[in-house]
């Protein structure tokens, strides 16, 4: 059975994948041919929010959900080049990438990183996991990274009301960062490929205006929900991809201060 972080491991070009994996993402490629370039913007886009918030909102605490199979320039490498005191928490509910976990538990001396294996689906287990508590410190903001795994939430198991339950457990000043898969862009033709590439429904697109839905509660950064490859483009490389092959929604948000 194909599993989404090795999936996506062999899109970024990796080699820890199998040959169900493979055929799963060649599956997807016929529908979407530029799935590939999607895949590494959506990369890329992790690591220039991690560093737009670390260098210009003084972030110093990462939440990262959905970690997938370590790559180059992990969350805390790119958080901890800025400041080494960073404290990154990992979570995957992905047996391969908790055997691969020892590649993100490379913090420098003076900051932290940890890694659980817990399911999204069940946010209060994240939220309430001894090492996350004690990893990172409650009472000062934490940038929550649900970066490429909202898609793999089901309609019927409540998206919103975990991301509810994730942003009422945030420190004031906390951030979200997330990019979520569409299809809005597709002709109907490459929507049927990409339909009958998921047959166990585990993969659901959702609209940017669906994506911002999710999110209402906090104030999105500008642009608001954006391209992938558009968010903070200044910074990307030139010239940039177009929305319509990137296919990935994003949103930077921060938490409104209670009143
Ligand atoms: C496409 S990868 C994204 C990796 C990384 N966030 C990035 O964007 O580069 C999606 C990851 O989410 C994980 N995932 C999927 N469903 C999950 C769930 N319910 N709980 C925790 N992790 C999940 C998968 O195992 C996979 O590692």
């Amino acid at each position: 059975m194909a599993h989404p972080a090795r999936r996506y491991n062999y899109l970024l070009g990796g080699k820890d994948n199998f040959a169900a994996d493979r055929a799963s993402a060649d599956a997807i490629e016929k529908g979407m041919p530029t799935i590939r370039l999607a895949a590494m913007e959506n990369r890329y886009f992790l690591q220039r929010a991690v560093r737009f918030l670390a260098e210009e909102r003084g972030i110093r605490q990462f939440l990262d959900i959905g970690t997938g199979i370590p790559t180059a320039d992990n969350t805390h490498q790119v958080a901890q080049r800025i400041d080494p005191a960073a404290r990154i928490v990992y979570v995957d509910n992905d047996p391969i990438v908790l055997t691969h976990a020892r590649a993100l538990l490379t913090s420098t001396p003076e900051g932290v990183t940890a890694y659980i294996d817990a399911d999204l689906r069940e946010p209060r287990t994240i939220l309430d996991d001894p090492e996350v508590r004690s990893t990172l410190d409650w009472t000062q903001p934490i940038a929550v990274m649900l970066v490429a795994v909202l898609h793999f939430i089901r309609d019927d198991e409540d998206p919103q009301g975990i991301v509810d339950t994730i942003l009422a457990a945030l420190p004031p000043g906390s951030y979200v960062v997330a990019t979520h898969s569409t299809w809005e862009y597709l002709p109907a033709a490459a929507i049927e490929q990409l339909e009958a590439a998921n047959p166990d429904g585990r993969f659901r697109a959702r609209t940017g205006e669906q994506l911002g839905k999710l999110f209402s509660a906090l104030d999105l950064l500008e642009p608001g929900v954006q391209s992938a490859s558009e968010w903070w483009p200044d910074e990307a490389s030139q010239p940039r991809p177009s929305i319509e092959d990137v296919a990935f929604n994003a949103i930077v948000g921060r938490v409104r201060a209670t009143e």
